[in-house]
């Protein structure tokens, strides 16, 4: 098999470029923001929501020593069941994603990817049909470049035949990670070719991205043109399972909001990264805070953890119906930090039918639970509770906080590195 060369890849995305732009009309009424268009496949008009094996279980192949825990069939088909009888689905958690290491360390001899055939002796498709019958998708995980980051065989040269593949296995989401590509120019093209590829196929195939996370040492990215291409994107590092992972994230993006922001909406969304919530790292205070946050920026909610040892209090976090329909709010605006004072930030983000969800995070490392007094008139640019709103705390703890009128202050009480989160909707 031969690498395609960048001038092919070239030519190719002239007519992939044509491609989109007959779409545009379409692609403008699925993105529901004015000005800015989507990827026009009908996917991800909310934030994805599903599992995805890297941060608990990252490159883990010995299943000879570690057979519950190795990157497996097995662990794939035990995490689905678990999502339809532990009640994961009916909160919303669709796709169960395979991440890096599922790969033989050769394709085969018509260069087509095949699963290490030990650790998935069936093959992806069966897999697929398996999650399938569960009334779930599938995810998997390839790499723009000559290798993925762990040194499997990547897609480089091979993005028509890889996208075939996968739709021919029946796959619903690709994470398209950005390792050892040959330069910029061959990232960027290669990301714009995949999308072009998957969407040739046929078949709805929900396209993850981190473009910008890998062009971003080379250029600020342009998200106008991301938005057109992927269903969501990573812009910065992996997480870990650690609350100063967690800190970076948030810092990072509110550093970056005036980009980030707008690029978001129905149909392509900024991927902060998996939610670590259920493992060791993070304490319950933590943890209210990622599910709280992750809810505000409008992020993909993939778990990342373990389903079969999971205490009951990080299952209801995970579950909680009121923090997911934040993150899933149909208007699809992701929320922004607000102020950042006394080791306070405040962040907002505005919800359908006028609402608005307000989070407020206690930086404070020292002491304990601390007040923070809030005027209405502040929140929802200044009109969130004009004239009058009823906020309701819905983190930690679901709590009616009763009627409050424009200009009138209130009080949270926030633990530390712990966050409250409010929903404030219109008095009628
Ligand atoms: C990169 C990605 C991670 C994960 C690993 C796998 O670091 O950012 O999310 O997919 O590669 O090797």
């Amino acid at each position: 098999m031969t690498r395609r060369r960048t001038s092919e890849l070239g030519q190719k995305q002239g007519r992939a470029s044509a491609f989109w732009g007959l779409n545009l009309a379409l692609a403008l009424a699925l993105a529901g923001v004015p000005g800015v268009t989507a990827l026009d496949n009908g996917l991800a008009l909310t934030p994805t929501m599903g599992w995805l094996h890297w941060e608990r279980f990252t490159c883990n192949v010995d299943c000879v020593e570690d057979p519950q825990n190795c990157i497996s069939e097995q662990l794939f088909m035990q995490m689905a069941e678990l999502m339809v009888s532990e009640g994961w689905k009916d909160a919303g958690y669709e796709y169960v994603c395979i991440d890096d290491c599922w790969l033989a360390d050769e394709r085969d001899e018509n260069g087509r990817l095949v699963a290490d055939p030990k650790r998935f002796p069936n093959g992806i498709h069966h897999l697929a049909n398996f999650v399938h019958s569960k009334g779930l998708k599938l995810g998997i995980y390839q790499d723009v470049g000559n290798y993925t980051c762990a040194g499997y065989p990547g897609s480089f040269g091979y993005y028509d035949i890889d996208a075939k593949t996968f739709a021919d296995w029946g796959v619903d989401l690709l994470k398209f990670d950005g390792c050892y590509a040959n330069d910029f120019e061959s990232l960027v093209e290669g990301y714009k070719y995949m999308s072009f590829a998957l969407n040739q196929t046929g078949r709805s195939i929900l396209y993850s991205c981190e473009w910008p996370l890998y062009s971003r040492p080379f250029q600020e990215p342009n998200y106008t043109e991301i938005r057109q291409y992927c269903n969501h994107w990573r812009n910065y590092d992996d997480i870990f399972d650690s609350w100063s992972s967690v800190k970076n994230i948030l810092s990072w993006t509110a550093s970056k909001q005036e980009n980030l922001v707008p690029a978001a909406g129905p149909g392509g969304w900024n991927d902060p990264d998996m939610l670590v919530i259920g493992n060791f790292g993070l304490s319950w205070d933590q943890q209210v805070t990622q599910m709280a946050l992750w809810a505000i920026m409008a992020a993909p909610l993939f778990m990342s953890n373990d389903l079969r040892h999971i205490s009951p209090q990080s299952k209801a976090l995970l579950q909680n119906k009121d923090v997911i329909a934040i993150n899933q709010d149909p208007l699809g605006q992701q929320g922004y930090r607000l102020r950042k004072e006394d080791d306070f930030e405040v962040w907002e983000r505005p919800l359908s039918d006028l609402a608005w969800a307000v989070a407020v995070l206690n930086h404070k490392e020292l002491g304990g639970p601390r007040n923070y007094a809030l005027s209405t008139n502040v929140l929802g640019k200044g009109l969130g509770c004009a004239p009058a709103c009823n906020i309701t705390q819905i983190l930690p703890v679901k709590k009616e906080l009763g009627l409050y009128e424009w200009l009138s202050q209130f009080k949270v009480r926030v633990n530390p590195t712990g966050t409250v989160l409010l929903k404030l909707q219109p008095f009628k």
